[in-house]
């Protein structure tokens, strides 16, 4: 018998790689990479982020004492939320005086409902933000360029593991193709990340609009 089959990563990849493509090349994300984003505007971007990640820490702590593979795969080091928060101190956006957008509210609470659920789909949604960095990184790397900022100064959340981002994406992959997971539950984990890609089109295009 050949063992052909493609692992829950390789699926992943492969199967969100249209939403991926969508993913970034809105106007948002094209004005990152360049480093051309008001630096305003980026602010608002880490903030929204900042609410979803919130969201998704609860979330995921909640399965993570549910089911034992989710515990294999959630560790503190991969939440964002912090960092994202200190890049606001950094840009001096007081988030007392930041509001959710719609489509952040929705994002939260799509995340929200499946942690009340205990969904599996949850990883999909843990996998795209964690896939993130391998573009982001290069991001943080425009910004320092163009905003001038020094250090991780403003990039903590885009750029989290620095040197050690591409040894970090290596290790979550490896911990997630080590649990096991069913077919209905791999269909779970995969529209949640198709999901998650939509949604943050939907944010990042939310933020683009606000900015005028
Ligand atoms: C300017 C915007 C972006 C650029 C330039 C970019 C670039 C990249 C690059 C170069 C990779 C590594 C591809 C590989 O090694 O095969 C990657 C992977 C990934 N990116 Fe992005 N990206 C961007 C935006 C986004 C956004 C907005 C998200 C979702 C929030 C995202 C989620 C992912 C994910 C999940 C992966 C992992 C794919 C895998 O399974 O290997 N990216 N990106």
């Amino acid at each position: 018998m050949s063992h052909t089959q493609a692992t829950i990563m390789e699926r992943l990849k492969e199967e969100t790689k249209e939403a991926h493509k969508r993913a970034e090349s809105q106007d948002l994300e094209k004005a990152l990479i360049k480093g051309a984003l008001p630096r305003e505007v980026y602010a608002n971007y880490i903030a929204q982020r900042y609410f979803i990640h919130l969201s998704l820490e609860k979330a995921l702590l909640s399965l993570r004492q549910k089911d034992a593979r989710v515990a294999g795969v959630v560790e503190e080091i991969r939440f964002h939320s912090s960092r994202a928060a200190q890049d606001l101190k950094d840009l001096g956006l007081d988030l007392a005086t930041v509001k959710p957008l719609d489509a952040t509210s929705k994002t939260v609470d799509y995340i929200t409902d499946l942690g009340n659920k205990g969904s599996l789909a949850l990883l999909g949604v843990f996998y795209v933000f964690e896939g993130s960095t391998n573009g982001a990184r290069y991001i943080s790397m425009a910004l320092r360029r163009s905003y001038g900022f020094e250090g991780n100064f403003g990039t903590h959340y885009l750029d989290p593991y620095g040197e050690d981002q591409p040894a970090q994406w290596q290790k979550f992959k490896t911990e997630v193709n080590s649990q096991t997971f069913s077919p209905e539950e791999q269909e779970l984990i995969l529209a949640g990340a198709t999901e998650t890609f939509d949604s943050i089109v939907a944010v990042d295009t939310a933020i683009n609009e606000a900015a005028g």
